[in-house]
This record gives C-alpha cells, sequence and structure tokens, in this order.
C-alpha cells in the first residue's frame, strides 16, 4: 500500500502568476525594479496601511522593525511561545533580552492576562519591555485593542508578526492595517497564505519608520549628500 503522508506545504502557481515572473524574468530589473513599490503599495492598500516596506524574508523585516523600533543591548522584547523561532530571533539580533508571554488555551495566542501580569512583575522589578510581538495564528488575530491598551499603559512598541494572517480581519477591518501597532509584518514563504517563494513585506503609518526600514534594507545607503554622516569635504 502506497505510504500517505501529510505535506509541509503544497502551494498553488497559476498560469498568471508564472507569466508575471517570466515578466519580470524578460525585464531589464531581476531586482529592485518597478515591481517591488507595485507589490508595496498594493499590499499596504489592501490592509489599509500608508506604507509596505518589502524584504528577502520576514525574518529580515522583524530584524529591521526592531532595529528601528530602538530595540538593543539592555532592552527586552517578549512574544508568544506559539511561533517560528524568527519572532523571537530578532530580539535576540539587536543584542536584546528575550522572553515569551503564555498564550491563552482557547486559541494559542498572546494571553492578554499573561502580558499583563508580565508588565505588573516588570514595572515592579524595573524591567518594562521595549517591543512585544503578538504572533497571530491560522489568519485570526491576536487581541490586538487590550494589547495596544497595554503597550500605550506601559510604554512599548507593539511589532505584529502576520506570517500567517494576511487577508485574516480584526473587528471588522484588516489585519495590518496598524490601527494598535507600530508595524505589522507578513511572510511570503510558500507555508504561507500567498507565496513570492521567499519573501517578507512591513507595513506601518509612520513615514519615518518606513523610511528608515527601506534604508536598512539597502544596507543603510543613502543619495542625499546632506544626510552623509561624514559630508565631503568642500573644494
Ligand atoms: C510566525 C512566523 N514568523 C516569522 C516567520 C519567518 O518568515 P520567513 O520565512 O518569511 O522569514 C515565520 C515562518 O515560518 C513564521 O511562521
Amino acid at each position: 500500500m502506497a505510504a500517505s503522508f501529510l505535506p509541509y506545504g503544497r502551494h498553488s502557481v497559476s498560469e498568471a502568476d508564472i507569466a508575471a515572473v517570466v515578466a519580470v524574468l524578460r525585464s531589464p530589473f531581476l531586482t529592485q525594479g518597478p515591481v517591488v513599490p507595485a507589490i508595496e503599495q498594493a499590499v499596504a492598500a489592501k490592509v489599509g496601511a500608508r506604507h509596505g516596506v518589502a524584504v528577502n524574508s520576514t525574518t529580515s523585516a522583524l530584524h529591521l522593525a526592531c532595529l528601528v523600533l530602538g530595540l538593543g543591548p539592555g532592552d527586552r522584547l517578549c512574544t508568544s511561545p506559539i511561533t517560528f523561532v524568527a519572532s523571537a530571533n530578532c530580539g535576540r539580533h539587536c543584542g536584546a533580552a528575550v522572553d515569551f508571554v503564555d498564550s491563552a488555551p482557547a486559541t494559542g495566542q498572546m494571553s492578554v492576562a499573561a502580558l499583563a501580569a508580565k508588565l505588573e512583575q516588570a514595572e515592579r522589578e524595573g524591567t518594562l519591555l521595549k517591543v512585544v510581538v503578538p504572533v497571530h495564528l491560522a489568519g485570526s488575530s491576536c487581541a490586538m485593542a487590550a494589547i495596544g491598551a497595554l503597550a500605550e499603559r506601559y510604554g512599548f512598541a507593539v511589532l505584529e508578526d502576520a506570517s500567517h494572517a494576511i487577508g485574516g480581519c480584526y473587528h471588522g477591518e484588516p489585519v495590518g492595517n496598524c490601527r494598535h501597532s507600530a508595524i505589522t509584518v507578513f511572510s511570503f514563504h510558500p507555508v504561507k497564505i500567498i507565496t513570492s517563494g521567499e519573501g517578507g513585506l512591513a507595513t506601518t503609518n509612520d513615514p519615518e519608520l518606513a523610511q528608515r526600514m527601506a534604508e536598512l534594507r539597502s544596507h543603510g545607503i543613502v543619495r542625499e549628500a546632506e544626510r552623509f554622516e561624514r559630508p565631503a569635504a568642500g573644494p
């Protein structure tokens, strides 16, 4: 009898998808061409955010998001234990300490009660969090209004990991509109909802965060002479 198994992923690629890839292969740009801002604008418009920044993976998006949120050594980041390691590693990449907030049994997502308890303890001990990364699961959003309210009270930044939730809704609005967060990230890895082979995209309503993520994805290179850290010597 033939062995049956549950595949890790099974992607669906249409003839239109193949034609779109071929069009890029025939164009002068294989990378950083006009398709990149087109995807950024399309996703941002679809989820109701002002800005989109595309990167090579969500692992990179999480890392860049933490950098622009100012996470660094001496800071603390909390995420969910039911996740992929990238939502924790982004804190380590910035030199911060990483901690986990228990999941709510009914949803598998970050428990608001456990987060509130952790914050109360952190406040007593003077170890408040800099960034919290709630992870949405299977298209369904974490309790973002409650997490956002805690963010206002305790002064941390919320970075939504929506790798599994493009197209999802929360309180009738699209996941990724950043109503209760600074930045949301989406993954286009083949086991996610839509795929580009590999790829990730961050959305935000903050133009400064968007600009800094866009610069960091290109090694921090800027073209404007007045923004050079060491301006060229005069004649
Ligand atoms: C919750 C979560 N966050 C982040 C990632 C990383 O995504 P990527 O493979 O695009 O780097 C994944 C991928 O599995 C994920 O499941």
